[in-house]
């Protein structure tokens, strides 16, 4: 068994019941999506931690971009409430909200099309955690599988408040604008359950006086993310120093590839069981190329690791090129992104102060 199986075990293995199940709903979900994309509201989004990478681009990032092309309305959250779960201090904020931007636009959001905003610039979203959280009880915040994993992994001594709650805030995220969509992986898929719950006990205290529900249930679009290790073979991660970041130049790429962890065996091949971080590497060229990896992998034949690191290298420098060209463009004007950012924030306020206006009044707030 690889680190990389041992590391994720515990939030896969809790929430694998929901798996199949879940799996099929998504194809389903996804149809109905095709079908009728200007039905649906997509909300999704990311902690501003750090560089964005391949992981992220393949996981994630390709598909928003794929259904805002199908025309379904987006919201992004540039998720900065969140990064302070889990550390004292939020370290250069600013500077990593606009580089998740940054990234964003370079992979083919359009802000035009897709409301990209700050947690922290929308005020009436925050106020719906106070509801919310009393909706949810101390059990059920304890129960959940990927809090208890990210707290076995926390380097702090002390759990704090947020890190037991940001699930119920993430159902804010999603329920201020009430998305019914939300793309997820595997370890979101009990945060998105807590938004469901939220949504189904706010709608059944506080329904509107004609008896119609404030809020939609969200539903999860499970990403068929592809299983991509880092270069140690361990999980591709912002933190661990393993990933190739979408920014990334040229020669770090290389560099990086070119010590990744392979094995001593000569002929390629993928077999993701067996051989999983060679099979991560013949992937990765895969993707890039939107090839087979069974045919890139007999294409390198008996060349080894050194030939597969040449031609992942190739393979994801090629690709990324026309991506990290435009993200040096976009920026060369810091303006721009944070301009990005302000009208974003102007469309997600409206949205959300309409929403906490409809939640006083069935509450009987004044
Ligand atoms: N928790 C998500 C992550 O760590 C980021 C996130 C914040 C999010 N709010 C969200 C994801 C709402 C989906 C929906 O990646």
């Amino acid at each position: 068994m690889t680190v990389a199986t041992t590391v994720t075990a515990t939030t896969v293995t809790a929430v694998e019941a929901a798996t199949a199940s879940e799996t099929a709903a998504c194809a389903g979900l996804d149809e109905r999506i095709r079908r009728n994309p200007g039905a649906h509201r997509v909300l999704t989004g990311d902690r501003p931690t750090g560089p964005l990478h391949l992981g992220h681009y393949f996981g994630t990032l390709q598909n928003r971009v794929r259904l805002q092309r199908l025309g379904v309305e987006m919201f992004v959250v540039v998720a900065d409430y969140q990064v302070i779960t889990d550390r004292d201090i939020a370290d250069r904020l600013s500077e990593h909200a606009e580089n998740l931007v940054l990234d964003y636009l370079a992979t083919g959001l359009d802000p035009d099309r897709a409301t990209i905003f700050a947690h922290s610039a929308v005020p009436a979203l925050n106020q719906l955690l106070l509801p919310f959280l009393s909706l949810v009880s101390v059990s059920e915040l304890s129960r959940n599988p990927t809090v208890k994993d990210e707290i076995a992994h926390s380097r702090q001594s002390a759990v704090s408040g947020l890190m037991f709650t940001y699930p119920v805030h993430q159902a804010a995220d999603i329920l201020f604008c009430k998305a019914d969509v939300v793309p997820v992986g595997q370890d979101q898929l009990p945060h998105l359950e807590v938004a469901r719950t939220v949504a189904r006990r706010f709608n059944e205290r506080y329904p509107h006086p004609d008896g119609t529900a404030v809020f939609p249930r969200p539903e999860g679009l499970l990403s068929a993310a592809p299983l991509l290790l880092g270069t140690d073979g361990t999980k591709m991660s912002k933190s661990r120093g393993n990933a190739v970041a979408l920014a990334a130049d040229e020669d770090t790429t290389a560099r990086l590839i070119r010590s990744a962890k392979t094995d001593t065996e000569r002929r390629i091949s993928y077999d993701p069981a067996t051989r999983p971080e060679v099979s991560s590497l013949v992937l990765l060229a895969a993707l890039c190329q939107d090839r087979r990896p069974e045919e890139v992998a007999e294409e390198i034949g008996d060349g080894g690791g050194a030939a597969l690191k040449r031609t992942v290298t190739e393979a994801v420098n090629e690709h990324l090129r026309p991506i990290r060209a435009l993200r040096a463009d976009l920026a060369a004007d810091r303006g721009y992104v944070r301009q990005v950012l302000r009208d974003g924030a102007e469309r997600a306020n409206a949205v959300a102060d309409a929403t906490l206006d409809e939640v006083r009044a069935v509450m009987g707030s004044v």
